[in-house]
């Protein structure tokens, strides 16, 4: 279309960026397939403040593209004008782009489907004012005139690309087409929660979500229930959302989507750091489902980088990494404490998740001072009554017998200590009785020597002492000496090729807490046996090892009875 003039009449809210503003956007293809289309109609809808958005495709997108909303509307003075270059009412100087909270700034979507389609926009302000109607073809106006709606906006897309046969040409198969609108649109009502969406694709109802607030309900709408049931919480200030316990994963990276600020974005190091809070928890190939909303200061990230506005850059994205890899760690971790409880309907009783709160640990010590907040689970007190099958130790609580799965306490216990240590920046070793000398491959070796430094944070000290070989003169405390080669093997393996391992503090301090620990088929004495259950109970998650398995089981006396028949 036209360029109108630049400035605004009374009354009208869109305005046509300046030639310096709208240069200074980054520009490009907006609109590539009918996916796009639709992204960029619901987006307009979602910062509308709709609360309902409907979507109707039919033939994948180039028969039709409908999007409804119940937003605040366009006004008649507006409406033709929304259809131009560089239009929009969010955003008037560059500097907004500072504070942005809009999905939209470049005032070019519509202007850009207007060009390749015939475009129907029917729309009614919220403001009060009758409806009006716009009909574009090939970004030629066609017509402008009242028309009777509700409030609210409706565009309609007919003959997508009907003047742009190259893009035709690029399409996929309609099944194909239609796959990625849906998964669009699924995404887009998993970051927003409160809008209820639906999806029409030929007539069938393929998306319905409640819009009522509640992230699991909409997952529910989205993929099933039972995988939603089953989803972890992850609630911390900065990053909201679900992700999938270990068990739960997909063959693709499809089912991670990271949104900042509520707008969906391709960000390869994000997803990078959701996964890295599987570490020893995922099989290789296999990738977590997750919804991750990531809040922070529109200030600290340029969302003008790309045309589609998919990518975004931070001004710290170390903070931001880190935030996303501890919050999903922390999820992760709130492995559930299992009790033996009566099932719902029957004589049966099954293991379910408990929130035992006990009003002393087993040690009647108070925590040492410094010690984190006590606020997960925690274990009742527990007198140590002996160790079954070289693996379990069995304890007496109150009412309840309590089974103990004695390599993930030891674990847990191990973890917390290493790590407490790790992050003071306290590394506590021990002198090896005989030096260990070990054979290492080229990349080991080249890890050995450029991460020194880190690996003396951890506890070990050595030199080089041969071509291939170094000399381990000392290593982690705690560590059992045996174990001390396989350990560093591991750790150099993992090194191999990282230049940032402490943000692995986590991970690390589980793989030495977890070959450090007593194993399941040691003996042990009872001395060891209730140090171990009294270190247990003062750690932060006791019912949890450092790879998310629980550590505890408790069967109450009364559960024990009713399956003993006792009256
Ligand atoms: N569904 C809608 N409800 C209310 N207003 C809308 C709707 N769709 C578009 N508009 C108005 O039309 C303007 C132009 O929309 P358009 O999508 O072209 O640009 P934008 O959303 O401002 O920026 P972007 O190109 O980044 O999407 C918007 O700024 C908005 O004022
Ligand atoms: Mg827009």
């Amino acid at each position: 279309m036209s360029r109108p003039e630049v400035g605004i009449e009374p009354g009208q809210r869109i305005a046509i960026l300046s030639a310096a503003v709208a240069d200074g956007i980054a520009a490009g293809e907006v609109v590539d397939r009918p996916a796009a289309v639709v992204k960029e109609l619901a987006e307009n809808a979602i910062d509308a403040g709709a609360a309902r958005i409907d979507v109707r495709v039919e033939a994948a997108g180039q028969g039709l593209i409908e999007v409804v909303d119940d937003g605040h509307g366009i006004r008649p003075v507006d409406l033709p004008v929304a259809f131009a270059r560089h239009a929009t009412s969010k955003l008037r100087a560059l500097d907004d782009l500072r504070s942005i909270r809009t999905l939209g700034f470049r005032g070019e979507a519509l202007a850009s489907i207007a060009a390749v389609a015939e475009v129907e926009a029917v729309s009614r302000s919220r403001d009060g004012g009758g409806g009006f109607r716009v009909r574009i073809h090939g970004g030629e106006l066609l017509t402008a005139e009242p028309a009777g709606c509700s409030a609210g906006t409706r565009l309609t897309v007919e003959r997508l690309f009907f003047n742009t046969p190259a893009r035709l040409k690029f399409l996929k198969q309609p099944a194909t087409e239609n796959a990625v609108i849906s998964r669009l649109v699924g995404e887009l009502a998993l970051g927003n929660p409160t809008i209820a969406f639906s999806l029409e694709v030929d007539g069938r109802r393929v998306i319905e979500t409640p819009g009522i607030g509640d992230l699991r309900a909409t997952f529910a709408a989205v993929y099933d229930s039972e995988t939603a049931t089953a989803m972890l919480a992850v609630d911390e200030s900065s990053v909201r959302g679900l992700i999938s316990p270990p068990a739960l994963h997909r063959g693709t990276r499809d089912h991670v989507v990271v949104l900042v600020n509520g707008r969906r974005i391709q960000h390869r190091n994000l997803v990078f750091a959701i996964e890295q809070a599987y570490r020893g928890l995922r099989e290789p190939d296999r990738f977590p489902l997750a919804v991750l909303n990531v809040l922070v200061d529109p200030a600290e990230v340029d969302v003008n980088v790309h045309p589609t506005k998919r990518e975004v850059r931070f001004r710290n994205e170390g903070a931001v990494f880190a935030a996303l890899e501890r919050a999903c760690y922390r999820a992760l971790r709130q492995s559930p404490l299992y009790e033996l409880q009566a099932s719902a309907g029957g004589p049966l009783l099954e293991l379910r998740e408990t929130a035992i709160v006990s009003s002393a640990p087993v040690t009647s010590h108070p925590p040492p001072q410094g010690e984190k907040g006590l606020d997960g689970p925690r274990l009742p007190p527990l007198t140590y009554v002996g160790q079954l099958l070289n693996g379990y130790l069995v304890a007496e609580a109150p009412d309840a017998v309590v089974l103990i799965d004695q390599h993930a306490a030891h674990e847990r216990v191990l973890f917390d200590r290493i790590l407490q240590r790790l992050e003071g920046g306290e590394p506590a070793s021990q002198l090896l009785l005989i030096p260990h000398d070990l054979d290492l491959t080229p990349a080991q070796l080249a890890a050995f020597q450029q991460q020194a430094s880190w690996l003396q944070v951890l506890g070990f000290e050595g030199e080089l002492f041969g071509p291939h070989t170094i000399r381990l003169r000392a290593a982690p405390s705690d560590m059992p000496e045996g174990r001390v080669q396989r350990v560093l093997d591991l750790i150099l393996t993992d090194l191999a090729g990282d230049r940032t391992p402490d943000r692995r503090l986590r991970e690390t301090a589980a793989l030495i807490a977890c070959h450090s620990a007593v194993r399941f088929g040691d003996a042990m004495s009872p001395e060891a046996a209730r140090q171990l259950l009294s270190s247990l109970a003062l750690t932060a998650e006791p019912i949890s090892c450092p790879h998310g398995r629980p550590t505890t089981l408790i069967l109450p006396d009364d559960q024990l009875r009713r399956l003993f028949k006792r009256p």
